[in-house]
């Protein structure tokens, strides 16, 4: 329609959800002409108008086509003057919302996960997501931490054997990383203390509701500490995160969406031994896997572990787990050998969202481990090196970003928390 202005073309960016925001000055005010790119949304028909829900990716806008003009209900709506259609989308038997109806079985909605992003629940998790990512740089950014990319294809395991993915590297066995934390410890003579945010891989073999196969590893390595100051700092470091995302009131609006009752986590978080949990355990009649008491020395199962997460209900810092019960790498406690320098940060709702410790930093202690593990010293070389070349307390964590994001969200499990998860079992689309 030439006898109208130009129009402005605009994102259908809705920072506030109660008022369309457009994009420039000029057009935030009503009346403007402006040109809107997106996808059909919702659609609802009536005898001379249609109103249509917009969506581009940042946002919504409620659009009404009209033959009339003059009866436009409201200034915060789209009235449109003009539409061409760019491309049609399949309908009947094909139409997107009979391939993601709400009902749908979960194996279905995984078959079809590129249509079910589309939708206000799924894509608000991903956006939340890319905001933590962000607060996760900027608070490490703050702590003078320096981001670095260690290799996803290694020939060492971490954290056991059981879980690695084994793949043919040229002839030579190799595997998709279990961990980066090796890697990390070799940059903190040169590089100070550093991060890394990397897919790990783990051949899980059981299908649980945090447990994915490909999952976003953030991990951190800090040099000349004490076991204390590694839980000061993640405590920190978790609060921080909280706090940056929540400043985005974009994200702020979404999280109040996917989780009305999140409350950021009182500080200082809860401290508690792995000992103690035990007789927490036993005093709460929690049984162990083979349903007896909890025992010193038990593995706390995923059951357990989220049972006393609920019921305490604050963030939980679980320490000194007997080192039977770790991985190799893990110092031990000089007060109590049984034990070893470590903590699991627990959520309610989910458990676990992160492992850490101190390391071994004694030569003939990490040779010891190895030999007691059954591990081959020899692919280790590199990682016994810092032991060897002017060694240092340091420890370190690592954080499974959709664990943290099934808390933050309350999603019931973490593979909503991914874009296109991988679990026992899929890895498609
Ligand atoms: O406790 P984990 O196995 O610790 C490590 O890998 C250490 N090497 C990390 C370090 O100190 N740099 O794993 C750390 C976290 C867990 O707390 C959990 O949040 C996440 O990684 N994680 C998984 N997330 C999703 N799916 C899985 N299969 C996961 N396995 C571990």
């Amino acid at each position: 329609n030439t006898s109208l202005p130009a129009p402005v073309r605009i994102r259908l960016d809705v920072t506030d959800p109660e008022k369309v925001k457009l994009g420039t000055p000029e057009s935030d005010s009503p009346g403007t002409r402006v040109r809107v790119l997106g996808r059909v949304h919702r659609m609802r028909a009536q005898k001379d108008v249609v109103f249509i829900t917009l969506a581009d990716g940042y946002g919504y806008l409620q659009c009404i086509l009209t033959g009339d003009m003059q009866h436009a209900p409201n200034n915060r709506e789209l009235h449109a003057d003009f539409f061409t259609i760019i491309g049609r989308a399949a309908g009947d038997k094909e139409a997107i919302t009979t391939r993601v109806a709400p009902d749908a079985d979960p194996q279905t909605l995984y078959d079809n996960r590129h249509l079910a992003l589309r939708g206000e629940t799924s894509s608000s998790v991903m956006k939340v997501r890319s905001a933590t990512l962000r607060a996760f740089r900027r608070a490490f950014e703050e702590n003078r931490m320096l981001e670095v990319t260690p290799p996803a294809m290694v020939q060492t395991q971490v954290e056991g054997g059981s879980t690695l993915f084994k793949f043919d590297y040229y002839g030579e066995n190799a595997y998709l990383t279990q961990s980066s934390q090796l890697y990390l410890e070799t940059c903190l003579p040169s590089l100070g203390d550093v991060y890394c945010v990397c897919p790990s891989f783990r051949a899980e073999k059981s299908l649980t509701r945090r447990h994915l196969s490909e999952y976003t590893h953030i991990e951190a390595e800090l040099d000349f500490i004490t076991f204390t100051d590694l839980l000061d700092h993640l405590e920190a470091v978790i609060c921080r995160v909280i706090d940056l995302t929540l400043a985005e009131p974009e994200i702020a609006g979404f999280i109040n969406q996917l989780n009305p009752d999140f409350k950021p986590p009182s500080r200082p978080f809860r401290r508690m031994k792995y000992s103690d949990a035990i007789e927490w355990l036993r005093a709460h009649d929690i049984p162990n896997e083979e349903g007896q008491p909890h025992q010193f020395g038990d593995d706390i199962a995923e059951a357990a572990e989220r049972k006393m997460t609920d019921i305490i209900n604050q963030p939980i810092f679980l320490t000194h787990f007997p080192s039977e019960i770790k991985a190799f790498y893990m110092k031990k406690d000089v007060e109590d050998r049984r034990v070893t320098e470590s903590v699991d940060v627990l959520m309610p709702g989910v458990g676990e969202i992160v492992g850490g410790s101190m390391r071994m930093d004694d030569w003939d202690e990490l040779m010891n481990a190895y030999k007691h593990e059954g591990m081959d010293p020899s692919p280790y070389y590199w990682y016994t090196d810092q032991r060897k070349y002017g060694t240092s307390p340091h420890g370190g964590y690592g954080l499974g970003l959709e664990r943290f994001l099934a808390w933050l969200c309350a999603r019931y499990t973490v593979r909503d928390c991914s874009l296109y998860p991988r679990f026992t079992g899929r890895c498609t689309p």
